[in-house]
């Protein structure tokens, strides 16, 4: 094989370091100088997802910053650089252990299966994370406990009595005022909580903090987060519980076991105790950390930015390079959540496009940074517009022709000196598509790099249609064979360009296609070497296959079905166990005694809230409450005593029974019932809602 000399060799701009502009936009990653940002320019690479709470199973937003992630980690590991890529799941907190409850299982269980069906999920997707931390795992506890002791031994630690207001959803410390008070953050009820707690003294960091986003910009991306989090600081840092003691899903602190360390400070502390920080091997800790990116969504920004910098600091640690924040992925209008039911699940997509389709789909279509909607007929329609009828119809029909025109074997193009302009504009294009790709994806614009790409793509295919290879093809005569060799050549030559670029985002289809160009295994290849001319003359090409199948319309109402019957399913799953009333015998009902419509509209449920709770003297197992319903305050007598302390009900919306026949229980008065799950041996759980939803609205 010959190398080719007929196209003039200029020496591409490296793919890093190149000065670039791009368009100020909210929520829009923008950099003056990719060359400025340190970000990218360790010989090492460490880049991080949050790790995932268990409560819920994994959806496509939780794709979405994996995908990120693995994405950036390919690349980076095919520029040459040493990368290491973590993920796991987030598995302690109140939030994890009311799920159990929820769910009947032991938080241990529940963790157990829900961190495996996110590990399952990444699996199948072929994400390369290179650990896989889990905060129930021995090695992390032991690191979360050597970072209480040494924050405790520096002097960053006290005790204290916390009064006020908690959201577990968020599991955030909020200043909202009053029992019952929404989260200034999701909306939710917030609990109250008094407890003696430890502290951390956050406030002694307020300064620091400051300095550390005015003089390092790049620390919070983008701009739009750094400023939020700027005010946010600047408006004033109280000090932080750090430690919860009245439930014991945790991990215990120090020497004082009755007292579990916050979540947050636990969670943030999987980035170094995956390294091995303060173990008997340090050795990963030492080559990695600092981190280079920590990817999160935009809700966490606060945890990220604020807590976790002053956390590390007050232990004497390095500050990672940057934290990173995307935008939401929304389906049908609002953030796909699991308390919002509207969730997306990967693995509908994998079964009916593969992951490339879901991969390219979301960093295409979404500005990175920005919220993006996601919707079946927009990712059926890029599919098909940008893969099959793109990039797969490209490599299908140059393959296709040097196959029937050169038997297999990339042709030799014309000497340069009969080069056409035609031919030069695509060897200009590809060189200007390698220097912007590059530069976008440096500054997190994923969708404008992959856009870069494609025009690229869209060059080509002009080329090709201009040019019209399948004429030449028919003439035998020497100047038609020389020119349908470098119309093929630089076809092909561009072709390679693209796939070795966009590998990182569809790694799949771009290995076939690179194999089925002859040039074995794609992951061998240096990309901070890609330069125009170097597919070699004489290359045998592969097997040529088509690589993306285009998807017809009945794809996007397979898919629809599909995700109909799961909805359907976990809302079976989630009805059947029966949910009697605390305190209130239910009759056994025949396997055949079904009711009617008519028969379920005699009940009346409306969602109350608790404005009074307090035990009932000499009774163990009762609370008497007195329950809002919007149009009246009634009082109700529940069992439920054994399971909730009374001033963890104040403020709680709760399920009640409101046209039930008034009782007496010990010498009181009870009017309604309220609705709880009893699993079988264990403790009563009030039905309540994720979402907020006004007092009094009826349950039908
Ligand atoms: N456990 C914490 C993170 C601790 S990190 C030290 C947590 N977990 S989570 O399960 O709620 O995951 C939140 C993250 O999942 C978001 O920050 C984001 O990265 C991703 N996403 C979950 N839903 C998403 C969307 N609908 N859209 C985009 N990203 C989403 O918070």
């Amino acid at each position: 094989m010959t190398s080719v000399e007929a196209f003039p060799m200029i020496v591409i701009p490296s793919e890093r370091g190149i000065l670039f502009a791009s368009a100020a936009a909210c929520g829009v990653f923008q950099l003056a100088s990719a060359a400025a940002d340190a970000t990218f320019m360790s010989k090492t690479f460490y880049i991080t997802t949050p790790i995932y709470y268990v409560n819920a199973r994994p959806h496509i937003g939780h794709a979405y910053t994996t995908i990120a992630c693995d994405v950036i980690a390919r690349r980076q590991r095919m520029l040459g650089v040493d990368t290491y890529f973590l993920t796991g799941t987030d598995e302690h907190g109140q939030k994890i252990e009311r799920a159990a409850q929820a769910a009947g299982k032991t938080p241990q269980q529940l963790t157990d299966e829900v961190s495996a069906e996110f590990r399952a999920l990444w699996d199948r997707m072929g994400i390369t994370y290179d650990d896989y931390i889990r905060t129930t795992s021995e090695r992390h506890k032991r690191g979360v406990q050597a970072l209480f002791r040494k924050l405790r031994d520096s002097g960053y630690i006290y005790k204290g009595t916390y009064t006020g207001q908690y959201c577990v959803f968020d599991e955030l410390y909020v200043d909202a005022i009053g029992a019952g008070a929404p989260c200034p953050e999701c909306g939710r009820p917030t609990e109250t909580v008094h407890e003696e707690n430890y502290f951390f003294k956050l406030s002694e960091f307020q300064d620091k903090l400051i300095h550390l986003y005015t003089t390092q910009p790049g620390f919070i991306r983008p701009e739009t987060r750094r400023n939020e989090v700027l005010s946010f600081v600047k408006s004033g840092l109280r000090d932080l519980s750090i430690s919860r003691s009245t439930f014991s899903w945790g991990i215990p602190v120090p020497d004082d076991p009755k007292h579990v360390i916050y979540v947050w400070l636990d969670a943030l502390a999987n980035y170094i105790t995956a390294l091995g920080w303060s173990s008997n091997d340090t050795t990963l800790y030492d080559k990695f950390w600092p981190a280079n990116v920590h990817m999160i969504g935009k809700e966490i920004v606060r945890f990220h930015c604020v807590y976790w910098p002053a956390f590390l600091m007050a232990a004497g640690l390095p500050l990672p390079k940057s934290i990173v924040a995307h935008g939401w992925l929304l389906f049908e209008e609002s953030k796909m959540s699991k308390s919002r039911g509207n969730i997306v699940r990967a693995e509908t997509i994998l079964d009916v496009l593969g992951a490339d389709a879901l991969r390219y789909f979301l960093l295409r279509e979404v500005v990175f940074g920005q919220d993006g909607s996601f919707s079946f007929d927009a990712l059926v329609q890029r599919y098909n517009a940008d893969l099959a009828n793109g990039l797969g119809n490209l490599a299908s029909r140059t393959l296709t022709m040097i196959t029937r025109y050169f038997k297999g074997e990339v042709p030799y193009p014309s000497a340069s000196s009969s080069l056409t302009a035609d031919d030069l504009a695509v060897a200009d294009a590809a060189r200007k598509a390698v220097a912007d790709y590059g530069a976008y994806f440096d500054q997190f614009q994923f969708s404008r790099a992959l856009e870069s790409a494609w025009t690229l793509v869209a060059t080509v295919d002009k080329y090709i249609v201009e040019n019209e290879p399948w004429t030449l093809g028919e003439k035998q005569d020497e100047e038609s064979r020389s020119r349908l060799a470098t119309v093929l050549y630089t076809s092909a030559e561009a072709l390679r360009i693209v796939v070795a670029l966009v590998h990182s985002v569809i790694p799949d289809s771009t290995a076939r296609i690179w194999a089925q160009l002859g040039l074995g295994d794609v992951k061998t290849f240096s990309l901070s070497e890609l330069q125009w001319g170097q597919l070699q003359l004489g290359t045998r090409l592969g097997n040529v296959e088509a690589v993306f199948p285009r998807a017809d319309k009945s794809t996007i109402e397979r898919m629809q079905k599909m995700e109909e019957v799961d909805r359907g399913a976990a809302a079976v799953s989630v009805a059947a166990p029966a949910t009697p009333a605390v305190g209130e015998p239910v009759k056994p009902v025949a396997s055949d005694g079904k009711i009617t419509i008519d028969d379920f509209a005699k009940v009346e449920l409306r969602v109350g809230l608790v404005k009074v709770a307090e035990r009932v003297p000499k009774a163990d197992k009762l609370l008497r409450l007195e329950v809002d319903l919007g149009t009246e305050v009634c009082q109700i007598l529940a069992g439920i005593a054994e399971s909730y302390e009374p001033e963890a009900l104040v403020g709680r919306k709760v399920v009640i029974v409101a046209n039930l026949a008034p009782r007496k229980l010990r010498g009181l008065e009870s009017n309604g019932m309220i609705v709880a799950a009893s699993p079988e041996g264990g403790k009563a759980i009030l039905a309540g809602f994720l979402e907020d939803v006004p007092v009094g609205t009826r349950l039908k």
